[in-house]
């Protein structure tokens, strides 16, 4: 089996190389964006279809004037053009020659990866696992990790659980990044939490006083580490699993057993974006997630998944748009606060709402949690506006410390909420009993 999988690692290497000096097919794309002006348009703008599959849809349009954002091959910008004109909807070429804007990842050498190590940069898969590793050393009274699993391609995946006494029963907020792999922003935010909650002693009091973090900075390192291999594969979402056929990966933000498949997937393994996969659970990658929430669900309080881009901060359900939960008013009044903190600090505020109002999805980890687990605060939270899923890197020092502060506020909120609720652990449990 190592054997075999070494020579799969090699041949993957070797095709990879090659791969980056072929011809990025989005170089000649455009980013086109199409804007709704009233409520029927927002409906008609999410039913956009490319029967042709060269017009990948980047983003849907959550309300009136945000776009829907599409990467549209040259033959096909009049499809696109046509089905604005058709339907009166605004239209936008943003940019052209689309792929060419992408810049190519600096490889750095392996024995440099620390001292080279930046909190604000996209950092490659084993410079984060390194970075995991080296908070644990420094920080063993606030910092264990725990080793979850291996992705379909057997990377170690890691949970960062901070907890200032891990023993104490205290409410957990567990946060994950990167399910979809191209959203870079996302592990870099959750690195950038440990990297505050971990070395910021104002944390210590507040943050980690009476709650616990656990924090998964890459769900996805497969797709993580694919995006990084050329400029063709930056913009990849999906994992890398094979099952059937030619096709690879499977959406994981869509392979959730809670009310699977029952909306806004595909059943197309060769779908680039929305295959929900043959079954429910069936990535590693989510499993792992899963399993974390199952093992913790009674301490569990909130769940945040992180992804790019459209700074919106939504929450169940996912799955449809036809009802909310009746708990939604706490889920809306707390996102609503979360947003205003990160606009206190100098951020773009969150566009708060279900997840499903607009395009249902179902097989999402927020509903899953919420739904499955009972979470009483579940959320999907996108990062970030303006840049698609290339943020710039050289921005992540403004942006990361003004999202911290939101954090801060999901952390106050648990905290004033379950601190004093601690669920005894099972043992404790017997103890009283006896
Ligand atoms: C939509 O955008 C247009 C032009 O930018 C603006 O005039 C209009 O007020 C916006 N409408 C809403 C509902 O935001
Ligand atoms: C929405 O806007 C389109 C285009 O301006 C218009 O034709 C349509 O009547 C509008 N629908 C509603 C419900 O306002
Ligand atoms: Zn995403």
């Amino acid at each position: 089996m190592a054997q075999l999988l070494v020579l799969v690692f090699g041949i993957v290497g070797l095709w990879t190389q090659v791969d980056c000096l072929a011809n990025n097919k989005y170089d000649d794309y455009s980013l086109v964006r199409i804007y709704p002006a009233n409520e029927t348009q927002v409906e008609a703008v999410n039913r956009f279809q490319d029967h042709e599959d060269t017009i990948e849809v980047l983003k849907g349009s959550r309300g009136i004037n945000d776009s829907l954002d599409l990467l549209v091959a040259p033959n096909r910008i009049n499809y696109a053009r046509q089905f604005a004109d058709e339907n009166n909807l605004g239209f936008e070429v943003k940019q052209q020659e689309y792929g060419r804007t992408f810049k190519s990842v600096e490889r750095v050498p392996r024995r440099r990866v620390l001292r080279s190590f930046s909190i604000y940069d996209y950092n490659s898969f084993s410079a984060i696992q390194e970075y995991l590793e080296t908070v644990a050393r420094r920080r063993p009274e606030l910092v264990t990790l725990q080793i979850l699993g291996n992705s379909y391609q057997g990377r170690r995946v890691k949970l960062a659980k901070i907890s200032t006494n891990p023993n104490a029963g205290n409410p957990i907020i567990f946060i994950d990044a990167g399910i979809h792999a191209r959203e870079w922003v996302a592990p870099a935010m959750a690195l950038y939490l440990i990297h505050r909650l971990t070395n910021d002693p104002d944390a210590r009091q507040n943050e980690l006083n009476g709650v616990d973090w656990y924090i998964l900075p890459v769900v996805n390192p497969d797709g993580y580490e694919f995006t990084r291999s050329s400029k063709a594969n930056r913009l990849w979402r999906k994992t890398r699993s094979k099952s059937n056929g030619n096709c690879y990966g499977v959406d994981g933000n869509r392979n959730y057993g809670f009310k699977w498949a029952v909306s806004g997937v595909s059943n197309n393994p060769c779908d680039r974006e929305t295959y929900a996969g043959p079954q429910p659970f069936s990535e590693p990658e989510t499993q792992m997630v899963r399993n974390v929430m199952l093992e913790n669900a009674k301490r569990l309080k909130l769940y945040v998944s992180v992804h790019s881009y459209g700074q919106y901060l939504v929450y169940p359900w996912g799955y449809t748009g036809d009802y909310i939960p009746k708990e939604w008013k706490k889920l809306d009044s707390l996102a609503r606060s979360v947003s205003d903190a990160v606009q206190r600090a100098g951020g773009k505020p969150f566009r708060v709402m279900s997840a499903g109002k607009w395009y249902p999805a179902a097989g999402g980890s927020d509903d899953y949690a919420f739904g499955a687990v009972g979470v009483p605060y579940s959320y999907t939270m996108e990062l970030t506006d303006g840049y698609e899923f290339v943020f710039p890197e050289r921005l992540l020092k403004v942006v990361l410390p003004q999202f911290y502060e939101g954090f801060r506020v999901f952390g106050a909120q648990i905290k004033k909420e379950f601190k004093n609720s601690r669920v005894p652990r099972d043992s404790d449990t017997n103890d009283n009993e006896d």
